[in-house]
């Protein structure tokens, strides 16, 4: 198993993020077979498709770098780094341009979101970001890729890139992308806001009460759980009785995620309670599981050095990955290299 995914670093990790992703990711490198290898990376090439601030952006990838770590992501184990440090993810994005479709990348839900009304305003990149997106999974070979159900769609269009690729410019026998799978936990693919039910939780929400950032303190986590929008009616023992009611069904969903559970199983414990007794349980809940990752990401936070140290050593192996495929992806295009490889 090669198992690869990344993160912008834009804004701060939030529930969605941990329930829907980082969990899955310190979960698969805890319980990885022999001979598997994890890379985690912060998507720092994708932060420029939209307008930024650079030294924000400096600040904001030492600090998710320092979230992974603090959500369990060992760096002694899994390698992490960031994009910009590994050159051939946008040296193979280059490549797989040629092999993308405009009509493929106009078919990219993220990108009707993010352009709104000013598509013709929005960046290059912006459109393009779903070919970085594909070659930052195809040169690391990732056999697996875990992401929340908003995802899915581009890696989606990374197989179809990398089986285009293959059959254009490669055999069969020997091609040159192994085809990724996405992994979405079963409950918590996708989390939404607390203020509106029919929203994912994001983290460019105006808002910030629709979202439980990783590093809210216990009081705006209890105050943000018993603000979040809910509806008169007491928890059904059974999932139907959830039907129209998309933001008792986020609660609950978190609920189970946290307590690892399921739906059901809480349904069958709370079903008639009300709001004002099932709300206080998961703020306690919440906050017990933030409780340990708020106390590492502040003490990592102390030595900034250190986790640029972390960031530079993962992207040194990160590279020694990447070359054999990116080479691999040359040849088979016809380029020549001068070292020999055709
Ligand atoms: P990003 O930074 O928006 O989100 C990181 C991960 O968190 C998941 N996620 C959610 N899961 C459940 N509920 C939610 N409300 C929620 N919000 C976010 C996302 O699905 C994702 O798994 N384009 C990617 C970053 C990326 C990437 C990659 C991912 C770049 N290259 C290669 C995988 C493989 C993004 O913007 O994720």
């Amino acid at each position: 198993m090669r198992v690869v995914s990344g993160i912008q670093p834009t804004g701060n990790l939030h529930l969605g993020n941990y329930l829907g992703a980082i969990r899955n990711w310190a979960r698969m490198q805890d319980e990885l077979p022999d001979g598997s290898e994890c890379l985690f990376f912060l998507a720092d090439l994708h932060a420029i498709s939209m307008p930024h601030d650079p030294a924000q952006l400096r600040s904001a990838t030492l600090e998710m770098a320092a979230a992974l770590v603090a959500c369990g992501i060992d760096p002694d184990r899994s390698i992490l780094f960031n994009q910009a440090q590994v050159p051939q993810h946008a040296e193979l994005q280059w490549l797989l341009n040629g092999t993308a479709r405009i009509g493929w990348l106009n078919r990219m839900t993220q990108f009707k979101d993010k352009s709104g009304k000013n598509r013709e305003g929005a960046s290059a990149a912006l459109f393009t970001y779903p070919v970085l997106q594909a070659a930052d999974v195809l040169v690391h070979q990732a056999t697996h890729v875990p992401v929340g159900e908003d995802q899915k769609q581009h890696l989606e269009l990374a197989r179809d890139i990398a089986a285009k690729f293959n059959h254009d410019f490669a055999s069969e026998e020997e091609p040159v992308f192994t085809l990724p799978e996405p992994i979405s936990p079963p409950d918590a693919a996708r989390i939404m806001s607390l203020r509106d039910g029919s929203k994912k939780m994001s983290k460019s929400d105006p808002s910030d009460m629709s979202r439980i950032n990783l590093s809210d303190d216990p009081d705006e986590v209890m105050k943000k759980v018993k603000k979040a929008k809910t509806d008169p009616e007491p928890l059904p023992s059974e999932r139907d009785g959830l039907e129209g009611r998309p933001e008792a069904l986020n609660l609950v969903t978190i609920y189970a995620a946290l307590t690892d559970s399921s739906v059901d199983a809480v349904l069958a414990d709370h079903g008639g309670e009300g709001f004002g007794a099932f709300k206080p349980a998961l703020g306690e809940v919440l906050v017990e599981t933030l409780r340990p990752i708020s106390a590492r990401f502040t003490d990592l936070l102390q030595d900034r050095e250190a986790i640029d140290a972390i960031l530079a050593r993962g992207a040194a192996k990160a590279r020694e990955r990447a070359v054999p495929t990116l080479e691999a992806a040359y040849s088979a295009l016809g380029f020549v290299r001068g070292d020999g490889t055709r």
